[in-house]
């Protein structure tokens, strides 16, 4: 029995997660953050939950119950120094929240490793992010340009979304697109090209109506390939990858992001 903490357990995705923790036979329900719910018996948020649990307020509260792996779904602002603290007390983490940079990711594989524990990052957990993600790395290499469009609604904080973030660097590790004319020498206004991350425009679009999507567009003279992926409005296709990190996380020592490696593994 994987004993599972759901950080974020009153979110669009968290509160989906919880029924799908407690109905698998091999996880348990150990422990659920939201500072909202905070004291409140989890069969509130959770009808016919029979265990003895309390919503915890903050994460260091909820490891006190001692779970196997904290699933991280709460803001990106709070995303790192929960996964921190949790890999410090010895427990896998599953992190979902959108936001994080190079920067937070090598900090987390640093505490992980320190601690001889596992930690899943994925920007996305959905199947079909995932496919994206894989013909992206096979279009650019061989195609020479490329750029990212990132669409949410207009209520998501951060940008480029975690989907966006973690294509990008897929695609860094085959190569860099090629610009003909560099962005610094745009006439006009260079802010117009979008942001360069690791040598790749992203654009970030956000208006209502949209929940999450991606475009990759490959291109060179007299031809364009399109890759999209579309997410829709409800969060079944993040739970289902994202149990499949929490059943694979104890397994590793380390940071792994995206979900690549653990679906070769199923
Ligand atoms: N990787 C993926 O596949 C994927 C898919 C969808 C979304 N996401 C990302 O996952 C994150 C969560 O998305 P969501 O749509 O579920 O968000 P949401 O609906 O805003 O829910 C956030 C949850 O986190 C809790 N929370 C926020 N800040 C907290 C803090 N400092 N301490 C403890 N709990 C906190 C909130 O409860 P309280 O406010 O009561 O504390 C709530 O339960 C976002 O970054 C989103 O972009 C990732």
């Amino acid at each position: 029995m994987i004993r599972v903490c759901v950080a974020g357990a009153t979110g669009w995705v968290g509160s989906s997660l919880l029924p799908a923790v407690d109905a698998a036979p091999d996880l348990q329900l150990v422990g659920a953050v939201s500072r909202g719910a905070a004291g409140t018996p989890l069969g509130s948020l959770l009808p016919g939950f029979d265990g003895d649990v309390v919503v915890s307020g903050t994460v260091s509260q909820a490891l006190e119950r001692r779970p196997d792996v904290l699933v991280e779904y709460t803001a990106p602002e709070s995303a790192r120094a929960h996964a921190l603290e949790a890999l410090a007390a010895g427990v896998h983490v599953v992190i979902g929240t959108s936001g994080l940079d190079d920067e937070d990711f090598e900090a987390i594989d640093d505490a992980a490793r320190r601690h001889g524990v596992g930690a899943i990052a994925a920007g996305n957990f959905a199947i079909t992010a995932v496919l994206l993600q894989r013909f992206a790395e096979e279009a650019a290499r061989h195609l020479p340009a490329w750029e990212v469009i990132d669409y949410s609604s207009d209520l998501k904080p951060d940008a480029p979304s975690g989907t966006a973030r973690e294509v990008v660097r897929r695609i860094a590790a085959v190569g860099r697109p090629e610009l003909r004319v560099a962005v610094e020498d745009t006439q006009g206004e260079p802010a117009a090209r979008g942001l360069t991350m690791h040598g790749t425009q992203v654009h970030s679009v956000r208006v209502p109506g949209f929940v999450i999507g991606l475009e990759v567009v490959f291109g060179r003279d007299n031809e364009r390939l399109t890759l999209r992926y579309d997410g829709g409005s409800g969060a079944e296709p993040y739970v289902a990858g994202t149990l499949l990190a929490v059943r694979r996380v104890g397994g590793i020592v380390g940071l792994r992001t995206g979900l690549d490696e653990v679906l070769e593994g199923t």
